[in-house]
């Protein structure tokens, strides 16, 4: 049996990823694979609970508390879900993962940088994404396009700087991992950065 790719995507709030995963499953599945969609930080029933502990905009968490919480989530979504499917041959789209927590909890949020990287070896050291699509947009572009649609959760809440560290933490990881890691540019016209990413996802998994 062929392992399944794992594929994760990742963007700053408002970059656009939500809007590019309501075709992406039909495009992979009509080329004839099975496509499991998934989310973190969830994905499990403990995940979630986790997810709305962590999204909650009543609590104020340390971050070293919000980082482990997102490992563990992230631990049990990886046992239960995401390798089972993998080892059946079902690919797995992954709405966010260990680069957000990078991007936010690192980056955003100020813990150390070689944290997150002890915790990620620990958690998931031989599984990482076949592929990561990161949808790259400024403070402001997220901002506008967040706050015209909805109520922000915790993290959307943060202020300008914020999530121009969290820019920042994905293009670092970006960097570091020039293979995995495809940067769109987010602001461009819909139709635009579905070619581009349509266009990587051929290249890089078929
Ligand atoms: P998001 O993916 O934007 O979901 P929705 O579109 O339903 O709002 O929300 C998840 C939030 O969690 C987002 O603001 C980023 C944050 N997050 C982290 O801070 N660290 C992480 O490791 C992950 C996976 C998410």
């Amino acid at each position: 049996m062929t392992r399944g790719k794992f594929i994760t995507l990742e963007g700053m709030d408002g970059a656009g990823k939500s809007t590019h995963l309501e075709w992406l499953p039909a495009f992979i599945e009509a080329r004839g694979v099975k496509v499991v969609q998934t989310r973190e930080p969830g994905g499990t029933p403990v995940g979630e609970k986790l997810r709305e502990m962590l999204l909650d905009k009543s609590q104020g968490l340390h971050a070293d508390t919000e980082a482990l919480l997102m490992f563990a989530a992230r631990r049990e979504h990886i046992a239960k879900v995401i390798e089972p499917a993998l080892r059946r041959g079902t690919w797995v789209l992954c709405d966010r993962f260990t680069d957000a927590t990078f991007a936010y909890q690192s980056a955003g949020s100020g813990l150390a940088w070689e944290r997150i990287e002890a915790l990620e070896r620990w958690v998931h050291g031989e599984l990482q994404p076949d592929l990561t699509l990161y949808f790259d947009v400024s403070s402001e572009v997220g901002k506008a396009r967040t706050s015209a649609v909805r109520e922000p959760d915790r993290f959307e809440r943060e202020g300008r700087s914020f999530f121009d560290r969290v820019r920042e933490g994905y293009l670092r990881r970006a960097r570091e991992h020039p293979l995995r890691m495809c940067v769109i540019n987010g602001a461009q016209r819909l139709e635009v950065v579905r070619q581009h990413v349509e266009s990587i996802v051929l290249s890089h998994c078929f």
